[in-house]
């Protein structure tokens, strides 16, 4: 079988989240298993110099409103994963990938239309016609629609099925009806059965309509997107496609995330030396300016600055945290007003809060490693990555029971003998904080406390599992394509 999985975003070469994570170990988890597989994506400015660039001259004309817009597909590699990048300077070489701290870049409804049809224009050009084209997220979706009506008779692409990945439904690439001349189909596309979504455009919608099936990035999340609190104005679509739409939990790359072998923290170690963990808490402790203790409990959050993540429950929190007697590190990027909201909450605890307000991977290994808790209270959270990170560095998760944090963490006060960190249900900062002060409680019991770390750092989410589902799902793309 053979896969092509388009993203816009792929770790290494880029990242600005956990989509960059899954798209890029997915592939090589394939691969071990006999699959194969190649990536596509723009090539962002952020590419930089380490990754070979084999220009073979494979130009590409997407039309594009009523442009032909030229572009040029470059082969390039990591780690044994042939990867097509888009390059597009006009579009792709800017300084974030898809908004500024100030707002999207209002042309994102041209490049991510130009994308999607870039990615077509690939499989032609390069001659790798896969069975299945597997999509992330809405900057690919429109793919789906293009196969299906632009290049339905197209001998090469008629027979290549689509799989799309939701992995977040809070992002959906809407554009105001203007841009229709942009996708080159008509208004007779513009109907809620298809791209009109509340008299706008809908970029994830058209992917969700027309891809042969759907998936989402947890069988939790995946029921939840099918109700209004979650659907964001798409469940009743997705509703409809429900016999087609499936969760496949994410894994994680257990050679970039693992205590006994990251180059990226001072001092490496494993279920049996679990004790070194203190020493890799001193060094986050000095590097972020907080008093070196080992025996105070440190939380720590890495994550996006987005509502999604819970920081308007966090951040209210903050000094109740500390009348309980811990530190409190947080390492993250978004939205302005969180960065000015906790630069000023630093101002008032200089002491206890450590405070990272930008994109640092080394520094999110140092925390993962030296945090005992790692407090990810969502609003909602298709899979969530740092949770299972966390778990194998053995820092306990305390999460909100949503999405895929529900379905990875198992509340240890419910279930004693197997939890692996502490959950709550309501969306409220006291809900928050009891779950915290479970967890502490559990913290002062040092014997307890190390059997629950041991436990955690036991868990395997590697890819394997979810590779072979994903599988599982291409096998019916293409028997859901072939009957279509
Ligand atoms: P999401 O994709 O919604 O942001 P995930 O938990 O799936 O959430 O993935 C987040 C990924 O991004 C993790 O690999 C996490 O370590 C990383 N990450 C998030 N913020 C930062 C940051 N400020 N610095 C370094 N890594 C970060
Ligand atoms: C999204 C989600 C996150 C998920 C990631 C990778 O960004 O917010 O929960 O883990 O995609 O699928």
């Amino acid at each position: 079988m053979k896969i092509l999985i388009a993203s816009p975003e792929i770790f290494p070469f880029v990242k600005t989240g956990g989509l960059a994570d899954v798209t890029g170990s997915l592939p090589k988890a394939l691969k071990t298993l006999g699959v194969e597989v190649r990536v596509v994506l723009p090539k962002h400015k952020q590419i930089g110099e380490n990754f070979p660039l084999r220009y073979k001259n494979w130009k590409i004309f997407c039309p594009v409103s009523s442009k032909m817009v030229e572009g040029e597909v470059v082969e390039s590699e990591y780690d044994g994963i042939i990867s097509y990048l888009i390059e597009k300077d006009e579009y792709f070489y800017r300084d974030y990938l898809y908004s500024t701290p100030d707002g999207d870049y209002l042309d994102n409804a041209e490049r991510f239309t130009f994308f999607s049809r870039a990615i077509l224009e690939a499989i032609k050009v390069t001659g790798y016609v896969p069975d299945v084209l597997h999509l992330n997220d809405w900057e690919t979706a429109l793919s789906a629609m293009f196969l299906k009506i632009h290049y339905k008779n197209d001998h090469l692409l008629k027979n290549v099925a689509t799989l799309l990945t939701i992995h977040n439904l809070g992002y959906q690439g809407i554009f105001w009806h203007y841009d229709m001349h942009l996708l080159n189909v008509g208004w007779e596309y513009f109907t809620p059965e298809y791209l009109e979504f509340y008299g706008k455009i809908n970029f994830l919608k058209a992917g969700i309509v027309f891809a042969d099936i759907i998936n989402t990035v947890s069988k939790k999340y995946s029921q939840e997107i099918q109700t209004p609190e979650f659907g964001f104005g798409l469940d009743g679509v997705l509703r409809k496609r429900a016999s087609d739409l499936f969760g496949v939990l994410n894994g994680i790359d257990y050679e970039e995330w693992n205590p006994e072998t990251d180059e990226k923290i001072p001092v490496k170690y494993n279920t049996n030396t679990v004790e070194k963990k203190k020493i890799n808490k001193v060094a986050l402790q000095k590097t972020l300016g907080l008093q070196p203790s080992e025996d105070k409990p440190l939380i720590a959050t890495i994550s996006r600055l987005s509502n999604q993540k819970g920081f308007d429950l966090i951040i209210p929190a903050i000094p109740q945290l500390f009348a309980l007697g811990v530190q409190y590190v947080v390492l993250g990027t978004g939205e302005r007003r969180f960065h000015e909201e906790l630069e000023e909450t630093k101002k008032r605890f200089p002491e206890v809060l450590g405070l990272k307000i930008g994109y640092d991977n080394d520094l999110a290994h140092l925390i993962e490693a030296g945090a005992d808790i790692f407090l990810l209270p969502s609003k909602y959270e298709p899979c969530g990555l740092n949770q299972l990170y966390s778990l194998k560095y053995g820092t306990v998760p305390v999460v909100r029971a949503t999405g895929g944090l529900d379905d990875t963490i198992i509340d240890y006060n419910e279930n004693p003998e197997a939890g692996t960190g502490f959950k709550f249900h309501e969306y409220t900062v006291d809900a928050m904080l009891s779950a915290v002060k479970r967890a502490l409680e559990v913290y002062r019991d040092k014997k307890s406390w190390e059997s629950l770390i041991k436990r955690c750092m036991a868990q395997d989410f590697s890819w394997e599992r979810s590779a072979r589902e994903y599988i599982k799902l291409y096998e019916l793309a293409l028997k859901k394509h072939g009957t279509s």
